[in-house]
């Protein structure tokens, strides 16, 4: 299983985001992870797609857009031509989930659900053959800096085990992400439980940036490492 890191940029210095994103890509990131909030569905507001758009030139790697907003459609066009590379959203947020999937699919994004920790997995039931990616929320969505719910195991556990059945089957692959509190000293372990793609804010950007511009590099290395013994111990 190869596995992904993609730092949130929630969690970024916005007055040097450019600088910000090129840094963690070269200090080992695989995505960025963008927190699209719209005040609404979450209370929070963030960035949207002119934010997505100036990021665009600066780096090549993928922009996973997360949706924390309610109604989600009108939004995907936007996204993508600002440059998304995939486009997850909440399903209790849209009227027609099957309809938004194939939304973002047509527009050229790899397109994927999102689970808050109390939204149930059945979501995902009937509309398997239009997912790329689900995203399993190990906070409550809103903010960076909370702390990882534990009962998240189990449930990635049993979506890993969904994945894995369709996978057999269909032959199609659909990536398993994890959002919310995700650590060096924790990833492992969610590893081991079923994810493959790692959503992490306040580990990545919110130690010690100004003092320690190695920083970056430590702390992903430190995930990779993690996830290395992960893997062994499979
Ligand atoms: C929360 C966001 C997360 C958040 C993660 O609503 O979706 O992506 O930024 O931040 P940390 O890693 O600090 O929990
Ligand atoms: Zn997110």
């Amino acid at each position: 299983m190869s596995y992904r890191i993609a730092p949130s940029i929630l969690s970024a210095d916005f007055a040097r985001l450019g600088e910000e994103v090129n840094h963690v890509i070269a200090a080992g990131a695989d995505w960025i992870h963008f927190d699209v909030m719209d005040n609404h569905y979450v209370p929070n507001l963030t960035i949207g797609p002119l934010v997505c758009e100036a990021l665009r030139p600066v780096t090549q790697a993928h922009i996973d857009v997360h949706l924390m907003v309610e109604p989600v459609d009108a939004l995907i066009p936007m996204f993508a031509k600002a440059g998304a590379n995939s486009i997850t959203f909440h399903p209790e947020a849209s009227r027609h989930v099957d309809r938004t999937l194939a939304l973002i699919r047509d527009h050229g994004c790899m397109a994927g659900l999102v689970f808050n920790p109390a939204t149930r997995l059945d979501w995902m039931d009937h509309v398997m053959d239009r997912l790329d990616m689900i995203l399993l929320m190990s906070v409550n969505p809103g903010f960076g800096g909370q702390s990882f719910i534990p009962e998240t195991l189990e449930k990635l556990a049993a979506a890993r085990e969904r994945v894995s059945e369709w996978e057999v089957r269909t032959g199609k692959r659909i990536l398993v992400e994890v959002d919310g509190g995700v650590k060096a000293d924790n990833i492992a372990q969610i590893a081991r439980a079923g994810a493959d793609t790692f959503v992490a804010g306040s580990a990545v950007f919110g130690a010690a940036r100004a003092e320690d511009p190695n920083r970056y590099d430590t702390v992903i290395a430190a995930m990779r490492g993690e996830l290395a013994r992960a893997r062994e111990r499979d």
